[in-house]
């Protein structure tokens, strides 16, 4: 079962304000003994100090994977702050709070001590959700120093919103210390409209802090706001803008007014797009530090004085703030030579300044490789292996894995595209991550990279045919092709002398008898001590015609005066070459045969459904009946049926047989596509072209109602004479069908739908599909590898369930969601629908229809991911409800989370790519971040087949 945590962390960077604050100098957080230290270790001549760092950390008892987490990233973060800033000194203050207590405090000024704070965290306790997270932030207020960034993490609402004496000090101190709030949500218990939820965002923006509602594995990413802003002197930063929003578009102007050696950009909140424009309206290149789903930063190095511009288009509550950097004086030199040979020497306002390079730490004079394989939230290499080189690091990927522009290793979708798969032309592709498999459809088996008729499994072969054994598996074969021959003379009913006592215990199975001692059964009783054995064996009853299919009979033993003193059922049947096939079954006991009839050596022959026998110059022929007669290859007329999962032309075998083509050799161009079928009672073969689009050349053409394949078969075929002949026959075929969901299912079309087969104990196998379609009938789906959508289409989608009691089971849509890349587990995920509830953030989402029925519906308006994403592939984890047992429409009340049942299945379409258009005259691929905000004349629903 899927659970995703929804966790965010929030973090930022920012120091000092723009009213000017003086740090006390009697906050007294550093001892003596201790800055000398520092100074003494680093050769520092003196210490720098820098904002101060308090966590407040929930400890209640679901909280003990967040702190362990919490501290891995902590330690990742203070070591490389001390690289780069190793003169800095600040406050580090753990504060807890549980329920019913907040506290204890701690407080350090080293960074080693305060790791050790992370052991004694101990997460217990506190059952229910919301806790006390005002409570805690009052004291966490008041136990740091001003301008200090305070991190809350928790994965609850606050409980103790409404006692106005606490809110009201943590708005005051809030006002009074500068300090920055931010909070890093794993969880909440309220929906995000809640009082006890809204307070964190109103402390947020009266603190120029964030809300960031992230999963746990995020944590680091959050953290990068951190890394930026401590490892520089405190009150080195300027609050430039502040803006809180609810859903839509919105643009917002600032001035920059100072020399500002940075801006640096936080958001907050589900923003799809962000675009900047620096003074003159001229876009600027952000350089793009956090780009995800709950939240993002971007630095803008040497910003123009004017006034700046933002755009933002999000789909629900979200903030942003601006802060400027100004130039501190750090890693500062007089020589560029001093900077190591990793760093960059860069003039800013007159100083120089040496800064490591991308892939280094250091402070410029000394920088050392970073070892970006160390943390997960360092490189972009989740799904493959990551491996460090200096300055850099590689990822390379697994097998099923392939390099996304991104760099990253994302999932080859291999049913894409024919070529990525060897699936049978006629199985299904399924992908999953890594990997794919094939499945063959209802009523054939194979692996699924070969499929074959299944006739043996359903019990029943068609007429005239049985199920026989060939190499390993049963398969329903003609015995007339597949049998034994016994040749021995001595069955012959004439044979009245003893030699061997002959007994057919051993016989089971098809067979043919052949030579002088004749082909076929006696039909009437045979004298006792015959056919070289005791009791000899007849047929009691006619041989069949070729048109009776197999016909059963009872074989009589002579012995003891009466004729059938033992008997056993044989099945017969009448082949083409005017013989006979007999399945015999083992002798009842020895010693019996069964005979032949030296009468029948030579025998007319037997004609096939299509041909009539004819005495030529006295022997009987079979020919062709007149309506099948024909002279060249270019009469051949095959019979063309369109069904449901292939294109079926059906040529006469007779007609063949008048050209001398021996049917066993047609061949086909790329025969290995296609499935032959033969029908010995309407003596046809049939060719089955699937219906698959490029698949053995097979063409789609479409309109709004309805889809046609065409495909052509080229038939060579060879005598088998000295002659070689070597024509081809050309046969065009064409089928049309109306175009809609269950055609679309049943012909295997490859449309924009996904399916995951689900058992469900007893009752089978029956499938769930997924489908984005063209409207809110929900009837037409897209079809294709890609869909190309703009932003002004709503994305329509619809789940569900095929082949079960459509009436005993809902499909409920548990956790549906955007992510940028066909990784199911990007870690860049837009919920659309969580915990079985629409993302009330989003207001296009409508959910309409949820564990009501076997089918699920909901939209979204299109939306594109921030940064340089243009795909967007959606996932639904569902799960399967009884409808019999209660009702199984999910309650969206708010409750912390609700977990699914225990069989999950997950489903995807994708990818859907966004339509961008710009403004004017912005070239989209100089600048990819940027995103068209409004209305625009877009070509909605283009299908890119
Ligand atoms: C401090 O200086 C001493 C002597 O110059 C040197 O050996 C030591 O490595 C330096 N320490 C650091 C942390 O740079
Ligand atoms: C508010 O919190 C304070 C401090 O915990 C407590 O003394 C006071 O009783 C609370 N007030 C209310 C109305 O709960
Ligand atoms: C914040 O402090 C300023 C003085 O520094 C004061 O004028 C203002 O009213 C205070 N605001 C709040 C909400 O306390
Ligand atoms: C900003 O920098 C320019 C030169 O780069 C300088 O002329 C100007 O005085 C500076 N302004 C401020 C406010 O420092
Ligand atoms: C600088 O980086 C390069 C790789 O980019 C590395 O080969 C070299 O050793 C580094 N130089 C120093 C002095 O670390």
């Amino acid at each position: 079962m899927m659970i995703i945590l929804l966790f965010v962390l929030a973090l930022i960077p920012y120091c000092g304000g723009s009213v000017a604050i003086a740090v006390s100098t009697t906050a007294k957080w550093s001892s003596a003994s201790n800055s000398s230290k520092i100074l003494a270790e680093n050769n520092c001549t003196s210490q720098q100090e820098s904002s101060s760092l308090t966590y407040l950390v929930d400890t209640t008892g679901s909280m003990s994977d967040d702190l362990q987490q919490l501290k891995l990233v902590n330690g990742w973060l203070l070591d490389r702050v001390h690289a780069r800033f190793p003169c800095g000194v600040r406050q580090y203050t753990m504060v807890e709070f549980n329920d019913p207590t907040v506290g204890p405090v701690r407080v350090t000024d080293s960074k080693s001590m305060f790791g050790d704070f992370f052991n004694s965290l101990v997460a217990s306790g506190g059952d229910d959700c919301p806790e006390l997270a005002m409570g805690g932030l009052e004291l966490a207020l008041r136990r740091s120093p001003p301008n200090s960034f305070i991190l809350v993490l928790t994965d609850a609402s606050a409980k103790d919103n409404n006692n106005m004496t606490i809110v009201n000090n943590v708005r005051s101190l809030i006002n009074t210390t500068k300090s920055q709030i931010f909070f890093l949500t794993t969880g909440l218990c309220s929906d995000l409209n809640d009082p006890q939820f809204l307070i964190y965002r109103e402390l947020a923006k009266l603190s120029f802090g964030h809300v960031f509602q992230i999963s746990l594995s995020d944590l680091g990413k959050a953290f990068n706001y951190l890394d930026f802003a401590l490892s520089r002197p405190a009150n080195s930063s300027v609050r430039l803008f502040s803006g809180e929003y609810s859903a839509g578009n919105h643009s917002d102007s600032f001035p920059v007014q100072s020399n500002f050696t940075s801006l640096i950009i936080t958001t907050d909140g589900s923003i799809y797009s962000i675009r900047i424009l620096g003074p003159g309206s001229v876009d600027v290149p952000l350089k793009n530090i956090v780009s995800e789903i709950w939240g993002s930063m971007y630095v803008v190095k040497y910003p123009g004085k004017g006034i700046w511009i933002c755009y933002i288009y999000a789909g629900g509550p979200h903030s942003i703030r601006v802060a400027g950097f100004t130039a501190s004086n750090i890693s500062i030199t007089t020589r560029c030579s001093e900077c190591h040979a990793n760093a960059t020497c860069e003039e800013t306002l007159g100083i120089l300044q040496c800064s490591c390079k991308d892939g280094f730490i250091g402070d410029g004079f000394s920088c050392s490789d970073v070892d970006e394989c160390a943390y997960s939230w360092s490189n972009n290499c989740s799904s493959g292996i990551c491996k460090n080189t200096i300055g850099s690091y590689t990822c390379d990927c697994r097998p099923g894995y392939t390099k996304s522009p991104a760099n990253t290793c994302v999932d080859i979708n291999e049913c894409s595209r024919p070529d990525l798969n060897n699936c049978h032309a006629l199985a299904a592709c399924i992908n999953s991550i890594g990997s794919y498999s094939c499945v063959c459809p209802a009523g054939y088996f194979g692996n699924g990279f070969f499929c074959s008729v299944d006739e043996c499994s359903a019990g029943m072969c068609g007429i005239g045919m049985d199920c026989i054994k060939s190499n390993v598996s049963f398969s329903c074969s003609d015995p007339c092709l597949y049998h034994t021959v016994l040749d021995e003379p001595w069955r012959s009913t004439t044979n009245t002398y003893l030699t061997r006592y002959n007994c057919d215990t051993d016989k089971v199975g098809w067979y043919r008898f052949v030579g002088a001692g004749g082909v076929r059964m006696p039909e009437s009783c045979v004298p006792e001590l015959s056919c070289d054995t005791h009791a000899p064996m007849w047929i009691s009853g006619s041989h069949p015609l070729l048109s009776d299919g197999i016909v059963n009979r009872t074989a009589c033993a002579h012995w003891s005066g009466n004729c059938c003193l033992w008997s056993t059922t044989v099945f017969i049947k009448a082949c083409l070459g005017g013989y006979h096939v007999y399945k015999l079954n083992r002798t009842p006991v020895c010693h019996l045969t069964y005979c032949t009839d030296p009468s029948t050596v030579s025998d007319s022959p037997t004609c096939a459904a299509d041909e009539v026998k004819k005495s030529i110059n006295g022997t009987y022929q079979c020919q062709c009946k007149d309506e099948y007669k024909v002279s060249a290859l270019s009469e051949i007329r095959p019979t063309l049926t369109c069904e449901n999962q292939a294109v079926r032309a059906t040529f006469q075998k007779c007609q063949l047989k008048t050209l001398n083509i021996d049917v066993q050799s047609i061949n086909l161009k790329n025969s290995r596509c296609f499935l032959y079928k033969e029908d010995n009672t309407t003596n046809t073969i049939s060719i089955l072209s699937p219906l698959q689009m490029d698949r053995c050349g097979m063409q789609l053409i479409r309109n709004d109602t309805h889809v046609t394949y065409t495909n052509t078969l080229y038939l060579s075929m060879e005598s088998g004479d000295l002659i070689i002949r070597n024509e081809e026959l050309v046969v065009k075929l064409s089928c049309t069908y109306q175009l809609n969901m269950q055609v679309s299912l049943n012909t295997v079309l490859h449309p924009f739908v996904s399916s995951t087969n689900i058992s469900i104990g007893g009752t089978g196998q029956f499938t769930a599909y997924m489908a984005l379609y063209k409207d809110n009938g929900y009837l037409s789906v897209y079809e294709g590898a890609e869909v190309l959508l703009s932003s002004s289409s709503i994305l329509y989608i619809g789940v569900f369930l095929d082949g079960v009691d459509l009436s005993q089971y809902a499909v409920v849509m548990g956790n549906c969601y955007a992510t940028p890349s066909s990784n199911a587990d990007d870690p860049m995920k837009y919920y659309i629908i969580q915990n079985s509830c629409p993302n009330r953030q989003d207001p296009s989402i409508t959910v309409m229809e949820n564990g009501a029925s076997s089918k699920g519906r909901f939209s979204v308006q299109m939306f594109k991911f921030i940064g340089d994403h243009n795909l967007v592939y959606l996932y639904c984890q569902i799960h399967l409800c009884d409808l019999k047992s209660g009702s199984c429409a999910p309650v969206c009340s708010g409750i912390r989370s609700l977990s699914l049942g225990d069989s999950d299945y997950s489903l995807s379409v994708g990818p859907i790519k966004r339509q961008d258009h710009l403004i004017s005259g912005t070239d989209v691929t100089r600048a990819p971040w940027i995103l068209l905000l409004s209305a625009l004349l877009l070509l909605a629903n283009t299908l890119i087949v």
